[in-house]
């Protein structure tokens, strides 16, 4: 399709209109009602909606279809609706949410899980997902957490860009979805942890830290860009051209849409940066801002301000021009409806191939934190008691898309289907409230069905809807009634194994020198219940490794591996006048990159092929890892690197590269990394993106709280 010859015949007040985003409904109800709702309180014309470019939300293949059909009949261009979705962690088919992926450490299946979603959401009639959320995540009070691939830049960058891969493949491929990376930029870094809250950050933690992850997008070829809510340094990102124009388009060379939040150009005003409507649509528009979801800024104030003067026509024709190009990269021109296709909706939903992989990626997420020795499960009981509300439901988080929470396998049904002839007794033991208090009397006859079983598996933490999006939490412990129930059963059972649900690090303090072995599972989706029973009983193995830091106390929050030294570090300390607390010590409960295994792992020290290098060249590391246990299992190897002196301090450690390494029982492998100029540069205060000369400390291990390291001269 000639897209500049459709532009040249669409009047001004029709390309104005192209970069409106209404909700589906607003074209087709889904009920089959007429236009409603959100398009009123917008006060539409009939032409606007008619030359509206996008719609989100559409319940499924047949909807989409019904949407793009009407569209295409008022249209007078005739030009198709882009449709997007938030398709997070599945359409129907969910996988864990994106903590639990972050969890994996592991591009592989979470490019696999991503493809899948897209396969089964363009069947669904989706074209754009807008995902994935990358926002580096340092606070675990926020609700977004979940969303998120967790707090470092170098694991969430690799995230972004296998499930950028994975979503989008080829988008020429009606398979395929287009990508939307969000939200740009540096969200998770809401103050207090507030959903919408301000950042206010340096431009060097901006660009050390939280942008990575969504340059990782755009160089791996993300087709869409949505900016955040929230303010950075004072300026709301749809507004921040800087942000937006300057770094995103000229710094990084992204010239696909850029779409705002839910209605957050109108939001402008409440931000007390625009006097209004007009104002907002005037500042987005100077952002290089494309598509206004759920708000009339542009559309209404577009054209008028063409005729003052104050906005270019031609400023316009560039958004409309990128919108075009990526309906034409997705064949819309060609075939409107795509893969939109309510049998093949149907028979991909819940799959068994697709059931394959998210179970797949349950168990790769799950992190053993502890294990004295009660896992994994023998398969000879017979009377087992599982213990918790959460026992008997689908575990499938929030941005669920159009999974259904009873259609996902249940702890019970999962360990059910593993010992079809045991015994399993249910007791609830708590409701599972925030603040909840104990229930003694649901203790009671928690403690009972626990003494009758010989192991007893608790299921404890957070519900789907507490964490996600407007859903943070004060106080991230666990309630009074989890703890008492934990405690009295752990009591009642000593072969008691805590299974933990959680969309965010949850404070374990309370329990984890009561419970012999606990798990945490996060969100693991539709095939949660059989992942998990795998991993209790040891069909498959844990390797998953923490993507957060878990916090001894709340209060320690903002709590993450990569801190600056300062001063006066804590290590050493012969006093109080040192970085920290008086009440509480500055070390988490279980460390960024940690988790236990069945197998156990020794690990060598490690080797270089030299001790100093040029620019020009590199250096080999390289480690032994031997499985010293008779399982075989996975051993996940971290670099992490140290620059000891700079002109700006740098973090105690930064993650450089991971592998993951097969190892059988027994078995010995070796594995080498290549330490390049790359890894060792940084945002230094000339302003410059390199590596300074001097000491670097290198570090190789399965977890971040490693204190071994050998040292590296850059020359
Ligand atoms: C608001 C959320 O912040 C964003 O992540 C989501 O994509 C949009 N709503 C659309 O649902």
């Amino acid at each position: 399709m000639d897209v500049k010859a459709l532009l040249n015949q669409m009047t001004l007040e029709q390309k104005v209109a192209h970069l409106s985003q209404f909700i589906a409904r607003c074209i087709v109800h889904d009920e089959g009602g007429d236009i409603t709702g959100p398009s009123r309180n917008l006060s539409l014309t009939d032409e606007e909606l008619a030359s509206c470019g996008s719609v989100l939300n559409v319940a499924g293949a047949e909807h989409s279809i019904a949407t793009q059909k009407r569209h295409l009949e008022m249209d007078p261009n005739k030009i198709p609706l882009l449709i997007m979705h938030d398709v997070i962690h599945g359409w129907r088919t969910l996988y864990p949410i994106q903590l639990g992926l972050g969890a994996t450490w592991d591009t592989d299946i979470v490019e696999r899980c991503s493809r899948m979603s897209a396969r089964e959401a363009s069947a669904g009639g989706v074209h754009v997902t807008f995902a994935p959320m990358v926002d580096l995540v340092r606070d675990a009070r926020w609700g977004r957490n979940m969303e998120s691939c967790g707090e470092d830049p170098y694991l969430c960058a690799r995230m972004s860009e296998a499930q950028v891969k994975g979503f989008q493949g080829d988008l020429g491929d009606k398979t395929s979805v287009c990508a939307c990376v969000k939200h740009f930029a540096a969200y998770g870094a809401a103050e207090g942890g507030r959903d919408y809250n301000s950042v206010d950050m340096s431009e060097h933690t901006l660009r050390e830290y939280y942008l990575p992850a969504y340059k990782a997008a755009v160089d791996a070829g993300v087709g869409m860009v949505m900016a955040s809510f929230n303010t950075i340094n004072g300026v709301p990102s749809i507004a921040n051209k800087w942000l937006l124009d300057d770094i995103l388009r000229g710094e990084w060379g992204f010239n696909g849409p850029i779409i705002s939040d839910y209605s957050a150009f109108r939001e402008l005003k409440n931000h007390g940066f625009s006097t209004g409507n007009k104002e907002s649509a005037r500042l987005a528009i100077e952002a290089t801002a494309d598509i206004e979801m759920m708000s009339n800024c542009y559309v209404k104030n577009l054209c008028e301000l063409v005729a003052e003067g104050v906005v270019k026509e031609s400023q316009i024709d560039e958004c409309v021009l990128r919108i075009l190009e990526l309906k034409n990269k997705l064949g819309l021109f060609e075939n409107p409806y795509r893969n939109a296709d309510p049998e093949l909706e149907k028979a991909l939903a819940l799959c068994e191939e697709h059931r394959a992989i998210v179970r797949e990626a349950a168990e790769k997420s799950a992190v053993l934190l502890k294990n004295d020795g009660v896992l994994p499960l023998s398969a000879d009981l017979t009377k087992i008691a599982i213990i918790g509300p959460y026992a008997n439901m689908g575990m499938i988080g929030a941005w669920a898309c159009h999974g259904i929470a009873d259609e996902a396998v249940t702890v019970y049904e999962g360990v059910r289907a593993l010992n079809p002839n045991a015994t399993i007794t249910l007791a609830e033991g708590f409701k599972g409230d925030l603040n909840e208090e104990p229930d003694y009397k649901m203790i009671k006859e928690a403690v009972k069905v626990a003494k009758k079983a010989q192991a007893v598996i608790l299921c404890i933490g957070e519900l789907s809807e507490q964490s996600g999006e407007a859903r943070s939490r004060a106080d991230i412990n666990m309630s009074k009634a989890q703890i008492e129930l934990v405690k009295e059963v752990c009591k009642a059972n000593k072969n008691t194994v805590c299974v933990v649900f959680n969309g965010r690090p949850i404070i374990l303090t309370d329990i984890i020198d009561t419970v012999p072995a606990i798990f945490t599972a996060w969100q693991p989706g539709t095939e949660g219940g059989n992942a998990i029973a795998n991993l209790i009983f040891g069909k498959a193995n844990f390797e998953g490794k923490l993507p957060m830091t878990f916090p001894r106390h709340q209060g320690q929050v903002p709590l993450y591996y990569n801190y600056l030294n300062t001063g006066r570090p804590v290590v050493g300390a012969k006093d109080r006048f040192y970085s920290g607390y008086i009440d509480e010590t500055n070390d988490p409960l279980f460390p960024f990159g940690y988790g236990l295994s069945y197998s156990s792992f020794e690990i060598g020290k490690p080797e270089f092929s030299a001790n100093e290098m040029t620019r020009e060249d590199s250096v080999t590391v390289s480690i032994k890892v031997k499985n010293t246990s008779d399982v075989a299992g996975k051993a996940t190897l971290q670099l992490y690197i140290r620059d000891l002196y700079a002109s700006l301090t740098r973090p105690v450690k930064e993650l450089k590269a991971f592998k993951k390494l097969s190892l059988d029982a027994g078995e010995e492998q070796t594995v080498s990394f290549e330490i390049t100029e790359e890894m060792l540069k940084f945002h230094t205060a000339s302003g410059k993106y390199e590596a300074e000369n001097g000491e670097f400390r290198i570090f190789v291990s399965d977890c971040s709280n490693t204190e071994e390291y050998a040292t590296l001269i850059l020359k």
